[in-house]
Parts: C-alpha cells; sequence; structure tokens
C-alpha cells in the first residue's frame, strides 16, 4: 500500500537518481569557507539515506546542493542525467518546484495562511490542474499523514509533532521524486521523532520516492537503507547500515 498516492509518477524519466561529482562549495571572501568539498555520491531513485556527522560538517549545505538550493563552486550535480551545471534558473526553478520537496528543522510553514493553504500555495504556482482537484490532492495528502481534523488551522494551532507532519504535507505537494529533509525531528520529543522518521521511511519504502535524511539521531539513522558520514565536508563513511 502507498502512503501518499503518486499523482504523476508515470512519463518521468527515472534513471540515474542524484550524482554528484566532485562536488565542492567554497563561500568565498578573505578567509575562503569551504562547507563541502570532493563529495562523489550517487543516490538511485527509491533509496532512504541519512546524512550523519558532527555540526558544522557540512549536512545541510550537502543537502541544500544535492536539492538544487545552492549550487557547488567545483563539481557537477545531474539529476536523473540532467547535468545542472547547463541550467539557467528558471528550468532549475521548475526541477526543484515539480520534483524536490524539501523539509527543514524550523517548518518554515507560512503562518498567516491555513495549513490546506500550505500545500495549496506550491501547487498553485506549478499550475497543471484545476483549483478544485487541487483541494482534493491536498486534502488526500494530509489525510494521508492523519492531518484531516487540522486542515484549516494555522501552523500556531498545531502541536509540534503535527507542524512537522504538514511541512511534509507540504514538501509532497507537488507529489516530488526526491524528498530532502534537514533534521526534521530535531525538535520533537523521541515518539513524535519515530513518527515523523517513520512517515519519511514510508515514503521511500511504501511510495518508491529517493529520501536522503540528515539526521543527529544514530537511532533513527540506523533505520535508514544506507547512512553518508561526513566530516568536516567530506565523506568519512559511506555504506549500507550495519557496515
Ligand atoms: N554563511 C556562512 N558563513 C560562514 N561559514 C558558514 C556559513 N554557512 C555555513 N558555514 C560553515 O560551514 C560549515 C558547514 O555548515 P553546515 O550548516 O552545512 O553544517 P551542519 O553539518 O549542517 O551542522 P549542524 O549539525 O550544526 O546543522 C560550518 O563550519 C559552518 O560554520
Ligand atoms: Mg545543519
Amino acid at each position: 500500500m502507498r502512503l501518499v498516492e503518486r499523482a504523476n509518477a508515470g512519463g518521468v524519466d527515472r534513471r540515474g537518481g542524484i550524482v554528484a561529482a566532485g562536488v565542492e562549495r567554497v563561500l568565498p571572501g578573505d578567509m575562503p569557507v569551504t562547507l563541502v568539498a570532493g563529495i562523489d555520491l550517487t543516490i538511485g531513485h527509491g533509496e532512504f539515506v541519512a546524512i550523519t556527522g558532527p555540526s558544522g560538517s557540512g549536512k545541510s549545505s550537502l543537502l541544500y546542493l544535492l536539492g538544487l538550493l545552492d549550487l557547488p563552486t567545483a563539481g557537477s550535480i545531474r539529476i536523473d542525467g540532467q547535468d545542472t551545471r547547463s541550467m539557467d534558473a528558471a528550468t532549475m526553478a521548475a526541477l526543484r518546484l515539480g520534483r524536490i520537496g524539501f523539509v527543514f528543522q524550523f517548518h518554515f510553514l507560512l503562518p498567516e495562511f491555513s495549513v490546506i493553504d500550505n500545500l495549496l500555495i506550491p501547487m498553485r504556482r506549478k499550475g497543471g490542474s484545476s483549483l478544485a482537484a487541487m483541494r482534493a490532492r491536498a486534502a488526500t495528502i494530509l489525510a494521508s499523514l492523519e492531518l484531516e481534523r487540522e486542515t484549516d488551522k494555522r501552523p500556531d494551532q498545531l502541536s509540534g509533532g503535527q507542524r512537522q507532519r504538514a511541512a511534509i504535507a507540504r514538501a509532497l505537494a507537488n507529489d516530488p521524486d526526491y524528498i530532502l529533509a534537514d533534521e526534521p525531528t530535531g525538535n520533537l520529543d523521541s515518539r513524535n521523532g519515530g513518527l515523523v522518521f517513520g512517515i519519511l521511511e514510508r515514503l521511500a519504502r511504501e511510495d518508491g520516492r529517493t529520501v536522503i535524511v540528515v539526521t543527529h539521531d544514530l537511532d533513527l539513522a540506523a533505520r535508514a537503507g544506507r547512512r553518508v558520514h561526513l566530516v568536516d565536508g567530506r565523506i568519512a563513511l559511506a555504506g549500507a547500515v550495519g557496515d
């Protein structure tokens, strides 16, 4: 059974996944700061990958690069066989909007909008179906995440766990193949953290999406299919969990 029914799984070129080759990100300045260096990483479709590492090791920086929220200063990132270096800003924005969903540690839901409107905003930006169809799909996603009674609430009227589930629901709004989450359980107690992590796990294992989660929690990371451990902006360990 799928957690959230795929709306547009057909017709998408699903070869390739995300391939980072020699990726480096250096902040320029009198004293350049290296955020990540020499990252070679291939993440295939349907994989559930945890990125771990000490604070400041470059986990968020790498996630933003993989998700096209930031650009490398050297190396390349390919998504489904497409080299993102040759893309203009509009093509990249469309790719992000339609194919990639982000979940952040601080939910970043828009506070003045209801939960369902937080899903409708990215849906409307992408377009392609009627408002009624978008509403129906948003309601289905919210129900899948057990938020059917929260649809009309504002984010400040939700519990922490509900807010993070709403953030995942928003990330799913445009039915992305890739879900990238930066410490999505960082502000939750262990029970809610486990629930939120379980949802991400199901999005990979049942829905076949590619899920990349940054986490400090090694117990949660052990549930991923693969772990990538960063130290000082480099991959210090990569392999199947339990290696
Ligand atoms: N705008 C910036 N200016 C200077 N240094 C920065 C900037 N952004 C990030 N850094 C540095 O880059 C390194 C990597 O940061 P990043 O946020 O990717 O780490 P992280 O592994 O996600 O850490 P945390 O677990 O604390 O979230 C850190 O040493 C950080 O201090
Ligand atoms: Mg971080």
